[in-house]
């Protein structure tokens, strides 16, 4: 029977545990690709107790028959992925032989990341809070077509004059304008044909692959990265990364028709986080706040920055359902909630007399939202490794309940712990 190509995307703002989903959905298909992002991602993976944390790597690449793709939407760079290939290899994890990637990719150099961190310091108090990986800067070149794309490094004979080119324009800005030191263009060049070396091998036409997978019906998975509400430009612009994160650029991202990727998977945490700057209507900087930080263990898998946490946060999520065709939710992370007498969920703003049942768009108006919370009884035992919805005890379930209720769309899986089978699975996203 065909399967569905289903799109995993984050609804909130990353981190919802997108990883944990794709790792174990991953062997009801045969394909894993990312389409957008860069190893700005850490996706995290936990089996019998050994956690793995990917940045660039497909979630799938811990299944020997998955081939995993890294498709034209994301910015790669070769140094961290070489880093994240070794560390996998050193475990006798075949990387080598199942990765495939586009020669369509933009590079991140090593002037993205100085220009990144630049301008982050420059920024001061009001700065991004960014990752400071070069995401940013190397998507701006994409975008200016003055980028270097994979195809770029296995062409060494006209690979030095783009470089060149490039890094002075962008050692004038680095110099003259955020006051930090020239990048040398010789070591840069020598460090891109390495690249090339590197990467050859597993440069492969990724679109032509996956609409083959597609027409055959063996199943592809899209990966996200980031978050709907860190969109370029549904986000809460401009504290956003640089890349479109919704269902609509596994598209783009990879080469594959729209009417190729089937069925939408929108990861929500059963509360929120946010790593970085900008505005987030239920964060809570009081006592519970931080227990739900330490309870979840929030801190960043890439930079170790603390997260900030807050309630469930609907109108969010209903803006993440529209703007991406959420099929159904997978709801992470419910144990964490584990033991508070009562949660909270916030079903709607208002800004001053108006009233708002969806997250507005823009930084500015997310700020002045003040959130109208719905409370509900917490549950006494533990959801923790819990893994049928009938061994749920019955506040968790009305808790589900509730949020399918305000969301308007159902819940596909539930999730109670980070291992990857403490999952409960209510209807296939993949089969029929
Ligand atoms: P991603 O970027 O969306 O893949 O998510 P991350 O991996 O950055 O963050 C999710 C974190 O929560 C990781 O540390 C996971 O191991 C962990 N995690 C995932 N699902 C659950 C869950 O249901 N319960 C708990 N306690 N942890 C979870
Ligand atoms: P995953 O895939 C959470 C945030 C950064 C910053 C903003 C811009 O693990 O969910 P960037 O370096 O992309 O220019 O930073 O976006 N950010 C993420 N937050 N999870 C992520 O990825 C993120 N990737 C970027 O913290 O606020
Ligand atoms: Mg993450």
């Amino acid at each position: 029977m065909a399967k569905r190509n289903v799109v995993v995307i984050g609804t909130q703002w990353g981190d919802e545990g997108k990883g944990k989903v794709v790792d174990w959905i991953a062997p009801q298909v045969s394909a894993v690709a990312r389409f957008q992002g860069g190893h700005n991602a850490g996706h995290t993976l936990v089996i019998n107790g050994q956690k793995t944390v990917l940045r660039l790597l497909p979630s799938g690449i811990l299944h020997p028959h998955v081939t995993c793709y890294i498709g034209n939407g994301v910015v790669v760079a070769p140094d961290a992925l070489q880093i994240e290939m070794r560390e996998l290899e050193a475990r006798s994890v075949d990387v080598k032989g199942r990765l495939k990637i586009s020669a369509a990719c933009p590079v991140v150099m090593p002037y993205h990341v100085a220009l990144d961190q630049a301008r982050e310091s420059k920024r001061g108090a009001s700065k991004i809070g960014t990752t400071g990986r070069g995401i940013g800067p190397t998507y701006e070149d994409k975008v200016a077509r003055r980028g270097i794309r994979i195809a770029d490094l296995l062409a060494p004979d006209t690979l030095s004059d783009k470089i060149i080119d490039v890094i002075d324009y962008h050692n004038f800005v680095l110099t003259n304008y955020l006051g930090a030191t020239m990048v040398d263009p010789s070591l840069v060049i020598e460090l891109a044909l390495s690249w090339g070396e590197f990467l050859r091998p597993m440069v492969t036409d990724v679109s032509a692959e996956l609409n083959q997978i597609c027409a055959e019906g063996r199943g592809v998975l899209f990966e996200g990265a980031q978050g709907s509400l860190l969109d370029i430009d549904h986000g809460t612009y401009p504290f956003v990364t640089s890349s479109n994160c919704l269902a609509g650029q596994a598209s783009a991202g990879t080469g594959v028709g729209p009417k190729s990727v089937n069925y939408v998977l929108g990861i929500a945490k059963a509360y929120t986080t946010r790593v970085g700057s900008g505005p987030f209507p239920t964060e809570l900087t009081d006592t519970v706040g931080a227990a739900i930080a330490k309870r979840g263990n929030e801190f960043g898998s890439v930079t170790g920055r603390a997260r900030r946490c807050g309630w469930l946060d609907v109108p969010a999520l209903k803006r993440a359902v529209e703007i991406n065709g959420v099929d159904s939710l997978a709801i992470m992370k419910l144990d964490v909630l584990d033991g508070f007498e009562e949660v909270k969920i916030c079903v709607g703003y208002t800004i001053g007399t108006t009233l708002l049942d969806r997250l507005p768009i823009g930084a500015e108006e997310v700020a002045r939202c003040v959130p109208a919370y719905e409370t509900l009884p917490g549950w006494a035992s533990p959801t923790q490794g819990v893994r049928t919805f009938d061994g749920l005890p019955k506040e968790a379930r009305e808790f589900l309940g509730q949020v399918q209720k305000l969301v308007g769309v159902p819940i596909s899986m539930v999730s109670t712990g980070a291992e990857r089978d403490d999952t409960i699975l209510l209807m296939s996203p993949v089969n029929y």
